[in-house]
């Protein structure tokens, strides 16, 4: 009722409501290469439409006079207690979005107790994201260079400036084919935008022949060089292990095989995720591999979910197929790109609202307890 009453006098500059609306706004403000950059998925797109079309596939079935007239929302990972099963994905080179950028989006999260994810190829350095967050929660996400000093240096400055978790991305030893970006002849590192933390690295700078302030172009091609590392194996997961104490997730897990491998290795979560289709074009999507593995999981350690979250019943479906919690990618882009750090916390507060709503009236009190139980698979 807050809501609609707030609404009573629409004032014409009054940011959206729908999903679609915030999207279509962003791009009427944003140029033909961000607007791709961020919109655009892998190959054909194929792997998009199956993040969104998967949620289709479960139906809600409500539960009537059960009080629901206390909810709760938090979730519990890691020994700490959050408000909501909600986090900000990580998402590099914001910069290109708005000229708030990461700090814009970390700000937002921060006031509302949203943990924010910073990428590694955010365009700030991660202390300056910590700098503006305060004590609020926060998460590093890690591309695990090719040069194992700069992963190491990474690691410690996470946890030096605050980070509280690694989220380790795998699906991205390099990057895919990107039909709007190849198009558009569009790719922001080039131009110098996500590489903030590697230019003000000790251990990435230290083997450049002049310093990035002298040569930029030398450091960009030194940074595509290091960037990605497509040899890796999972022995490799030991060197993590080695270099922070933080607890580690690894990203972009979606065969149960890997889920077991990652629990064979010691690391403390996962999200499975196909990095919202923009890696492997024709690929199951993230809510499509969820249950499996959950079940191979089995409770031992958090399984959270990203790719194709919209609205608040893309979240209960999610947790009732298992996951602890799950990440917003393109809808808080679409906000930072409409209002900045304003147009981020209106989508989140929009998707909690909703979330909170949904969840009550299907006759639920609690996040964390949703289960199976009330979802009907309607293909
Ligand atoms: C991403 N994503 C991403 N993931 C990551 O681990 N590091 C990164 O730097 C980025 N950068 C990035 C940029 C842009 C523009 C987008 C849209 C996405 C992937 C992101 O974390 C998340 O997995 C997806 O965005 C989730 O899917 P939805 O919510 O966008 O459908």
């Amino acid at each position: 009722f807050q809501v609609y009453q707030t609404m009573q006098n629409p004032d014409p500059d009054r940011l959206p409501v729908l999903y679609e609306e915030w999207e279509k706004k962003a791009r009427d403000v944003l140029e033909d290469g961000p607007y791709y950059y961020v919109a655009g998925g892998a190959g054909g797109g194929k792997t998009m439409e199956a993040n969104l079309s998967a949620f289709d596939q479960w139906s809600i079935v409500p539960r009537m006079l059960r009080n629901v007239e206390d909810r709760d929302l938090t979730v519990d990972m890691f020994g700490q207690t959050y408000h909501y099963p909600i986090l900000h994905a990580p998402i590099g080179v914001q910069s290109i979005i708005h000229e708030e950028g990461d700090l814009g989006s970390a700000r937002a999260c921060a006031e509302m107790g949203i943990p924010f994810t910073a990428s590694s190829a955010s365009t700030v350095p991660m202390e300056k994201i910590a700098e503006v967050m305060g004590d609020a929660s926060r998460w590093f996400q890690l591309y695990w260079s090719k040069d194992p000093d700069v992963t190491a240096s990474f690691l410690q400055r996470a946890e030096n400036s605050g980070y509280s978790a690694i989220v380790v991305t795998l699906d991205t030893p390099m990057l895919a084919w990107r039909e709007y970006d190849l198009k558009n002849v569009y790719l922001p590192f080039l131009l110098g935008e996500g590489v903030g933390n590697y230019l003000t690295d000790p251990a990435f700078r230290s083997k450049l022949d002049k310093p990035p302030e002298e040569d930029p172009t030398s450091a960009i091609m030194h940074w595509t060089q290091v960037f990605g590392n497509p040899g890796l194996t999972w022995e490799d997961i030991g060197f993590l292990r080695k270099h922070t104490t933080l607890p580690i997730l690894l990203k972009g897990v979606l065969h149960p095989d890997d889920a077991k491998l990652a629990m064979d290795h010691g690391v403390d979560g996962i999200i499975v995720s196909n990095h919202g289709g923009r890696q492997v074009d024709g690929s199951i999507s993230a809510l499509e591999a969820l249950p499996q593995i959950t079940k191979t999981v089995q409770g031992k350690m958090p399984v959270l979910m990203d790719s194709g979250i919209r609205r608040g019943s893309d979240v209960l479906k999610a947790m009732a197929l298992g996951a602890t919690a799950v990440l917003v990618g393109r809808p808080c882009m679409y906000g930072l790109a409409v209002a900045g750090g304003k147009g981020v916390q209106e989508v989140l507060k929009n998707i909690i609202a909703d979330m909170d709503l949904t969840m009550g009236l299907a006759g639920q009190k609690s996040m964390a307890e949703l289960d199976r139980k009330i979802l009907n698979k309607t293909t």
